[in-house]
């Protein structure tokens, strides 16, 4: 069942995550699903995408330490061989409105949104095959802040700019990178939000729903194949029109 091509997913313990790794197996990649402390939901799906013939490890890391990113390679590398896929998809929530947010909410969110992304977008663009692809989760937030949502927001703009200059240096090796902005998901982070907040984003897009994980993984998958190949430095709204 193997294609040979092997994607490293971090953050692929949780709600979107998971959903990207389910259909990537589907399609035939070597799956890296990259946990922080959830070891049982990795093992988990990484259970299930065996089970149903394909090959998957789960290896812990955490993302903001140079040292165990660069080891989250080397157990892939040891694993498959090459890498020909880097989903960034691990990340937090938090915030609230910027007068009433302290210094360590702000420093924590960089470092796991922003350090811990550039960390493993660096280490991919070291590391990766020619031709191999790169996408990043940012969300619809980089893009179009809401009341409350400043340091996330930041948190996730600063790699999307990343992004468009790393499109540029990447280009002579045949390797895309693109960033995939999802509106209010569930399950996942979104998930522990109250009705009203939840009722406040269902009614912002015209299909008048929630995200669902399935909903972004279909997009990474493309951006991942072949058909892809002419995209790059693209920041891909994944929200149901809600950001319209
Ligand atoms: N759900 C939404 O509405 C939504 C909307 C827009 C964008 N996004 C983005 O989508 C991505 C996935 O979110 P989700 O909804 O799937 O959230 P989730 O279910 O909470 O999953 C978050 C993932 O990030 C990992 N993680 C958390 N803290 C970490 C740390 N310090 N170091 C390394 N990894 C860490 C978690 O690992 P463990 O569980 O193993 O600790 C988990 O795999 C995030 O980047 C998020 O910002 C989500």
């Amino acid at each position: 069942m193997s294609n040979n091509k092997t994607v490293i997913v971090t953050g692929g313990s949780g709600g979107i995550g998971s959903e990207i790794c389910r259909h990537l197996a589907k399609v035939s990649w070597n799956i890296v699903v990259h946990y922080h402390s959830d070891k049982d939901s990795a093992d988990e799906i990484v259970a299930r995408l065996t089970g149903t013939g394909g090959k998957a490890v789960a290896v812990k890391c955490n993302l903001s330490d140079e040292q165990e990113v660069t080891g989250l390679f080397d157990s892939a590398i040891s694993e498959f061989g090459e890498i020909q896929g880097v989903v960034a998809c691990a990340g937090i929530g938090g915030g609230g409105p910027i007068a009433e947010t302290t210094l360590d909410e702000f420093q924590k969110l960089l470092r796991v949104n922003t350090v811990g992304a550039y960390l493993t977008i660096r280490e991919a663009a070291r590391r990766i095959e020619r031709g191999g692809r790169i996408v990043f989760i940012s969300s619809q937030l980089a893009e179009r802040p809401r009341e409350g949502t400043g340091l996330y927001s930041a948190s996730k703009a600063a790699i999307d700019a990343m992004i468009v200059s790393m499109s540029r240096e990447l280009g002579n090796r045949q390797i895309t990178i693109n960033s995939v902005r999802p509106g209010a998901t569930e399950p996942g982070m979104f998930a522990n939000s109250n009705e009203e907040r939840k009722e406040f984003f269902r009614q912002l897009s015209p299909f008048h729903r929630l995200g669902r994980p399935d909903d972004i993984a279909g997009v990474v998958e493309f951006l991942l194949s072949d058909e892809a190949r002419w995209m790059t430095g693209q920041h891909l709204r994944v929200d149901g029109g809600a950001s319209n």
